[in-house]
């Protein structure tokens, strides 16, 4: 039997607003790709144009029978200057939510997707003194503004990716190499989203509220090796378990500090899950092992490792699971049923209580450093046109959608044909 049932999961595609809106703003993203970051030199100004093409974009939503949408609020157009807000911008969000909702369609909102205004680059971004009061003025403001059609939340997405690829990796802005300032980083990100939560919560008690974690499937190169076991450790506690605990709980274990105020108690309402990919560990850093599938940015594709992250963090934090993340890059749209597919498969078998899952992107967008060329969307985008094609996978998740699972035909439409390449 190939075939299998999702009952009571709920399908989605997921968004943000730099990879997808477009337009020249200031941003940190703006900044650092227009002096020649991303490594094919394009920059998020076109983007997938979305901001011009909304409703285009939400008729698309219907067509393919999509009922959950996860989205992100461009900071920098609400906001352009310290406490001004742009009456259009929001406007304009306003009018979206708005429109998904009248399509049927849950909007879920992330309010920082790694895109901080300039300005407050300027001000020394999440290291500089103005975060948590910038931060609070944002969130009460779009609650205030969106909240009529909007009650589930996502502060802050990914704080441990951003916080590591920008300044420990130095691969993002602001490139930096400083294990101390990431740390720092996080430390800010776990105080603002408590404070994020407890604040969408005072102005809207039903709200459903939890960070989208991105989480990998930790393993050492050789489990007998101490070395290897070690790193492996080392890795998972520093790069996901001590910031996820911080975030839920508000108990601050190494490597950070306790702040003062914050009570220890639940700060989720669901476990948001970004999952891509495994990480196996030697003493000198994380490798693909050989003839593993791989995607097209060499990642590793292992679809049991969701159902390992999912595991943890339920035993950790028991609540409803939103797979807020979960998708690959195939640029020609060759094996994404497959991976649709396997990770599916899992959430099947699985007694956990996983509610949603979010497949990211709905369109191809901007990859930040890897720019226009890594295409994630189960909806082509041509660049240059901006016209969008629904793509094969597309065709696959509107029918599992339909069909509430994946049926013996669909299978052998768009998933027997489909192979992984490996490492
Ligand atoms: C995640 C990000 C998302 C997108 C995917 C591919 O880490 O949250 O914006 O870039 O990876």
């Amino acid at each position: 039997m190939k075939s299998f049932a999702l009952p009571g999961l709920a399908l989605g595609v997921a968004t943000s607003a730099t990879q997808i809106d477009g337009g020249q703003l200031d941003t940190e993203w703006h900044r650092w790709a227009g002096a020649g970051g991303a490594k094919d030199g394009s920059t998020p100004a076109r983007a997938a144009d979305h901001w011009n093409r909304v409703t285009q974009d939400v008729e698309l939503l219907v067509e393919l029978g999509i009922k959950h949408y996860r989205m992100g609020i461009e900071w920098a157009r609400v906001e352009p200057s310290p406490g001004q807000f742009d009456p259009e911008a929001i406007a304009h969000y306003r009018g979206e939510v708005a429109a998904l909702r009248a399509a049927g369609i849950t909007p879920l909102v992330t309010l920082f997707h790694f895109n901080l205004p300039g300005w407050l680059v300027d001000a020394g971004g999440w290291l500089g003194p103005d975060i948590k009061t910038a931060f609070g003025r944002f969130t009460r403001k779009m609650v205030q503004e969106l909240g009529e059609w909007v009650d589930e939340w996502i502060p802050i997405n990914e704080p441990n990716v951003y916080a590591t690829m920008g300044y420990l990796y130095g691969v993002w802005p602001p490139e930096e190499h400083s294990l101390r300032q990431a740390v720092a980083v996080m430390q800010a990100e776990a105080e603002v989203h408590i404070a994020a939560y407890q604040m969408i919560h005072a102005l809207q008690p039903d709200a459903k509220v939890g960070t989208a974690a991105h989480l990998r499937a930790f393993q050492p190169a050789s489990a007998k090796n101490l070395v290897h076991w070690l790193a492996t450790r080392t890795g998972d506690h520093f790069f996901q378990r001590a910031l996820l605990k911080a975030m839920n709980t508000g108990v601050f274990g190494l490597p950070f500090r306790r702040p003062r105020g914050v009570a220890a108690r639940r700060y989720y309402d669901f476990q948001g899950v970004n999952y891509y990919t495994r990480s196996t560990l030697s003493g000198s850093g994380d490798q693909v092992p050989a003839n593993s599938a791989v995607n097209d940015l060499g990642w590793e594709i292992y679809p049991p490792g969701l159902i390992e992250v999912c595991r943890w963090v339920n035993e950790a934090y028991p609540g409803p699971i939103y797979i807020t993340e979960s998708g690959t890059c195939d640029n020609t749209d060759s094996f994404r049923s497959r991976y649709l597919y396997d990770h599916l498969a899992q959430i099947a078998a699985s007694d956990l209580p996983i509610e949603r899952y979010y497949h990211w992107c709905f369109t191809d967008n901007w990859e930040w450093a890897e720019g226009e060329v890594a295409r994630f969307g189960i909806v082509a985008l041509d660049y240059e046109t901006q016209s969008r094609t629904v793509k094969d996978s597309g065709r696959f998740f509107a029918d599992i959608i339909a069909n509430h699972g994946v049926t013996e035909q669909a299978y052998v439409r768009w998933v027997e044909p489909q192979q992984y390449r490996t490492s």
